[in-house]
Formats: structure tokens, C-alpha cells, sequence
């Protein structure tokens, strides 16, 4: 990849996508080439082959998926095992047609056995069973790391992939049913808080603007009702789960970095079939809930609902690889909570 390749960012609008191109920019590459989900939608094969076919990029980075937590993991699971594949697959297909010299495939560490040992290492994949509430969504990734794969090995294409750990960040999704673990607490955290101030003007516009739950169907000035129904009262925030699961988290700009790393200076062979991002380090939900909960400025009562699912006990990912490749993360976990926090409240 040179300063004047020609770069394709599917999915630049996300979190991943938009750090990825943060971090082009930054680097001083010149042409980078992007579409909205609405300009082309990826999981139409024809499409996706025309644009390949006009456009000819010579690098890719596949950040483009259908993306959300546990309970939109678990509800959506045709739509996240369809578009997932889809998506890979013809994004795969048509860069092997149109001749890309190098793509680098996004996954995700929910691909390893909910029982892998920790901490997970490349070689634990396909090692036992899946956490059930991702199967739909980890079979989808695998898929696209074995695409990847087996283009490689029959048509010497250079495809990588990564699987990025837990991640967070700017441009994160703070939808109250589809966020990951790190959104979902700044933006129930930052809810609460406003509700013990009884600060109702700013929640009518923070549900304005990033959307109530779907869930509430009372009217639309009835904000402490809209609240009530994701755990927030003016006592207390209840969180999913029981809290005590671990979780390793990685800021999204950091991960961007990795992959501009990586695109900049490995190719499938040395990287092997795939490498794990991350910082190697974990931490109790509990704890990280306490981390926002002090960068928020939250003063109220945190409970735990244990009858909501937990999802994988820990899930930390072994970064030895990359770390010997030459890259490790830099941004220590609060004071990406604070660039995150600062981003949510502009
Ligand atoms: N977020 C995490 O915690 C996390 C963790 C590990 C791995 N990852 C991986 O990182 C990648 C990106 O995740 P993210 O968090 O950046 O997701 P995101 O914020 O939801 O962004 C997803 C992007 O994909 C685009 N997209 C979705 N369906 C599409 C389609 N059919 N055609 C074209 N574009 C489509 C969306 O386009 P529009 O904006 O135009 O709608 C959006 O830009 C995914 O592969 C995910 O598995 C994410």
C-alpha cells in the first residue's frame, strides 16, 4: 500500500470504518474511495461486482457488517448471519475479480468456543462449541476469515483478516437495544445522571436525537416512563447481567492504527490466517462499569439484572502475535471512556 494507492473503507459512516479512515488521512494517503450503505449496498452481488469492476481499488478494508450487542445479536439472528455472509462474500469475490492487490477482512473475537481457554489464542478457533447468544454473527465472521483463506490459498490473492477484541470509541452506535457493552453503560450512565438532576429537557433531546427505546410505547413526553424501561430511575441504573464476566476493551483509533500497521507492512503469509487486536488486558464488567459510571459523574445506586444473560464468561484475547509483529495499543481504558464520553455528548 503507497501514499497514492487507490483505498476502498467499506463501511467509512461506522465506528471502525471512520477510525480507519481517520488514520489514512493522518498517514497521508490521498485516495481513498468510500460509499454509504444507502450508495451501495453490499449484500447485493451484482452491485458490489459493478463497483469493484468501475472502480478498481488496489486495497480494501472490509469494516463494513452488521454490528450490535448481545440482545441485538440474539434477537436479529437471520439478519445477522445473512447480511454478514453476504457481505463477505461478494466484497471477497468481487476483490479477487477485479484484482485487489491487498484487502484486510474485520472480524471479531466472539469467533473462538464460548469455553476456549483464556487467553485466546488464533489456534483456538473452531475448538469447541460457540457462545449461543453470536452463534449467528461468529459463523458469519468465520466464514469470511475462511473465504480469505482458501481465496489465498487457490487464486494467490493477499486477503488478511484481524479480530478486533470488545471495541469503543468515536462514532460509536448508542442505540439503547443494538450497543455493545462500553456504549450502552456511557449512554445509561449519562441518562441517569440527567434524571437525578431532573434535567428532563436534556433527555427529550438525548432520546430525540440518538432515539428512545423501542420498547416504550407510552407517549412521547413520558420520559421517566421511556427510562424506566431500559433500568434507569432517579435511584438507580440497572445493568444487564450479573456484572462479574470480563471483558478486555480496545479504543476504535488505536485499532485503526493496528490496521493501517499491518496493511502497511504484512501480507496473509507472514500474518497467518489471522491475527487478534487487542490490549491483553481484561477487566470485571462490574468494574469497568465503575469506570464510567466515575467519568460520567453518576452518583446514583448501580444493581445487576442476573436473570439477563451474561453472554461469555471472559473473552480476552492473546495479542503475543501482533504485539510481536510490532504493534500494541496505547490508550489506557479511562481516558478512552473520556475521548468516548466527550464525542457522545457533542
Ligand atoms: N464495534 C465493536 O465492538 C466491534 C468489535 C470487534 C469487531 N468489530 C468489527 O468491526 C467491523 C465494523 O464494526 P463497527 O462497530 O464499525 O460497525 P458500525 O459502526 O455498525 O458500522 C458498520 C458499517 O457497515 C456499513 N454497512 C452495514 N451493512 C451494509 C451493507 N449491506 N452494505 C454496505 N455497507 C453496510 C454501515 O454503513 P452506513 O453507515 O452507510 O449505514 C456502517 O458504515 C465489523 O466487521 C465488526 O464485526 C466491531
Amino acid at each position: 500500500m503507497d501514499k497514492n494507492s487507490k483505498i476502498f473503507i467499506a463501511g467509512h459512516r461506522g465506528m471502525v470504518g471512520s477510525a480507519i479512515h481517520r488514520r489514512l488521512s493522518a498517514c497521508g494517503y490521498t485516495h481513498v474511495i468510500v460509499r454509504t450503505h444507502k450508495e451501495l449496498d453490499l449484500t447485493r452481488q451484482k452491485d458490489t461486482e459493478d463497483f469493484f469492476d468501475r472502480e478498481k481499488p488496489a486495497c480494501v478494508f472490509l469494516a463494513a457488517a452488521r454490528v450490535g450487542g448481545i440482545l441485538a445479536n440474539s434477537t436479529y439472528t437471520a439478519d445477522f448471519i445473512y447480511q454478514n455472509i453476504m457481505i463477505a462474500a461478494n466484497v471477497v469475490h468481487a476483490s479477487y475479480k477485479s484484482g485487489v492487490k491487498k484487502l484486510l477482512n474485520l472480524g471479531s473475537t466472539c469467533i473462538y468456543p464460548k469455553l476456549a481457554p483464556q487467553p485466546l489464542k488464533e489456534e483456538s478457533l473452531l475448538a469447541g462449541y460457540l457462545e449461543p447468544t453470536n452463534e449467528a454473527y461468529a459463523i458469519a465472521k468465520i466464514s469470511a476469515i475462511k473465504l480469505c483463506r482458501y481465496y489465498n490459498e487457490q487464486y494467490r490473492t493477499n486477503f488478511m483478516s484481524v479480530m478486533p477484541t470488545n471495541l469503543y470509541g468515536i462514532n460509536d452506535n448508542y442505540s439503547l437495544e443494538g450497543a455493545h457493552l462500553l456504549p450502552a453503560f456511557i449512554r445509561k450512565f449519562h441518562l441517569a445522571k440527567l434524571l437525578r438532576k431532573n434535567d428532563l429537557g436534556a433527555i427529550k433531546d438525548d432520546l430525540r436525537r440518538r432515539g428512545a427505546p423501542a420498547a416504550f410505547k407510552g407517549p412521547a413526553d413520558d420520559v421517566t416512563g421511556a427510562l424506566a424501561c431500559v433500568g434507569v430511575t432517579a435511584e438507580s441504573l440497572t445493568l444487564w447481567g450479573s456484572g462479574t464476566p470480563y471483558r478486555e476493551l480496545l479504543y476504535a483509533d488505536d485499532l485503526a492504527e493496528a490496521c493501517v500497521f499491518l496493511m502497511e507492512r504484512y501480507d496473509a503469509v507472514r500474518i497467518g490466517e489471522f491475527v487478534n487486536l487487542g490490549t491483553g488486558e481484561d477487566m470485571q464488567i462490574r468494574d469497568i462499569a465503575g469506570l464510567v459510571r466515575d467519568v460520567v459523574g453518576f452518583e446514583g445506586e448501580v444493581r445487576w439484572d442476573a436473570s439477563k444473560p451474561d453472554g461469555t464468561p471472559k473473552k480476552l484475547a492473546d495479542v503475543s502475535r501482533v504485539n510481536a509483529l510490532g504493534w500494541k495499543a496505547r490508550t489506557a481504558l479511562r481516558d478512552g471512556i473520556m475521548l468516548a464520553y466527550k464525542d457522545y455528548l457533542q
